[in-house]
C-alpha cells in the first residue's frame, strides 16, 4: 500500500509540473513599461479595398475600412497590417488579434499573440560569506525578487559558463590573488549587473595542524626541564621551535 501511495505521488507532481509548463507559453511576447513594440502582422495583399481590425482584450484599438481610419493611428499600421504599440503599460498586457475582411465582407487572414508585461530586475547586490570550517567562500547575488530569474557569474571579468545559481562556492585556495566577482540578473526584457567584489577571507584564530600541536606539549615538558636545571640553551631551543 505504501508503495502504491508513493508511485500515485510521482504521477501527480509530474502532471503539475507539466501544467506549469504549459502556463508558461501563454507569452508570445514580453515588454516593460515605456518600451515600443511591433505585433508582426503580415497579410501581403493588404489593400484600402480591405477591412482592417486590431482588438486588444476583445476592444478595437484599430479599424480601417475603405482607407478611412475611424480607432487608432494610420502610422502605426505597416504596409502588411502590423501594429506599433508606444509607451507600453502594464494595462497594455493581455490579448491581442488582427483580422482582415475581404471587400465582399469573409475572412481573409486572423491573426492573434498574449502580450505579457514584466518589471526590469533591478539590480543585484553581491555578499559573500569566508566559510573556514569548509574552506570555502560562499557568495550570494542578492535581489528583490528571484523568482523565475536567470543569474550568471563572472571572476576576472570571464563568465563562469556552468554557475547558473543565485549563490556561488569558491574554494579558498582558488582566491589567491584577489580574485574579482560580479553576478548579473535577467529576465525577458532586462539585465542588471552587481558591482565588482573581491572577497578577502583571513581566518581569525587559524587552528594549527596537528603536528604543531604535538610540537607544543614537547617544548612545554622541555621548558619545565628547563627551568628546573636552569639551562639557558634549552630556553633558546624553546622559543626557535615555537615560532
Ligand atoms: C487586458 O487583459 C490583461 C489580462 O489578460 C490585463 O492584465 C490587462 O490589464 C487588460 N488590459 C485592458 C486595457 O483591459
Ligand atoms: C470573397 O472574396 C474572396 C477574395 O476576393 C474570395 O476568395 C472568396 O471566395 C469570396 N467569398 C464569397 C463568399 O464571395
Amino acid at each position: 500500500m505504501a508503495c502504491f501511495s508513493a508511485t500515485l505521488g510521482v504521477i501527480i507532481l509530474s502532471g503539475f509540473i507539466n501544467l506549469t509548463a504549459a502556463s508558461k507559453d501563454i507569452c508570445d511576447f514580453y515588454a516593460k513599461a515605456g518600451q515600443s513594440l511591433t505585433l508582426p502582422f503580415f497579410y501581403e495583399g493588404l489593400t484600402n479595398t480591405h477591412v482592417l481590425k486590431w482588438t486588444h482584450n476583445n476592444t478595437i484599438i484599430f479599424f480601417r475600412q475603405q482607407g478611412r481610419v475611424s480607432v487608432g493611428k494610420t502610422e502605426d499600421i505597416s504596409a502588411t497590417g502590423s501594429l506599433l504599440l508606444k509607451n507600453l503599460q502594464f494595462s497594455s498586457a493581455g490579448a491581442y488579434k488582427a483580422n482582415v475582411l475581404h471587400p465582399n465582407g469573409t475572412s481573409a487572414k486572423k491573426w492573434s499573440a498574449h502580450l505579457c508585461m514584466i518589471d526590469k530586475v533591478s539590480k543585484p547586490q553581491l555578499t559573500y560569506v569566508c566559510d573556514f570550517k569548509s574552506s570555502a567562500v560562499n557568495l550570494n547575488c542578492i535581489v528583490a525578487k528571484p523568482q523565475g530569474l536567470v543569474f550568471s557569474w563572472t571572476l576576472d571579468e570571464k563568465t563562469l559558463t556552468s554557475e547558473t545559481k543565485q549563490t556561488l562556492s569558491v574554494s579558498l585556495a582558488q582566491l589567491k590573488g584577489q580574485r574579482s566577482f560580479t553576478c548579473s540578473v535577467a529576465n525577458k526584457v532586462s539585465q542588471e549587473r552587481s558591482d565588482a567584489v573581491r572577497p578577502t577571507c583571513i581566518s581569525p584564530s587559524p587552528s594549527p595542524p596537528p603536528s604543531l600541536c604535538f610540537t607544543r606539549k614537547t617544548v612545554v615538558a622541555v621548558v619545565t626541564g628547563g627551568v628546573i636545571v636552569k639551562n639557558d640553551h634549552l630556553y633558546l631551543l624553546f622559543i626557535w621551535k615555537t615560532t
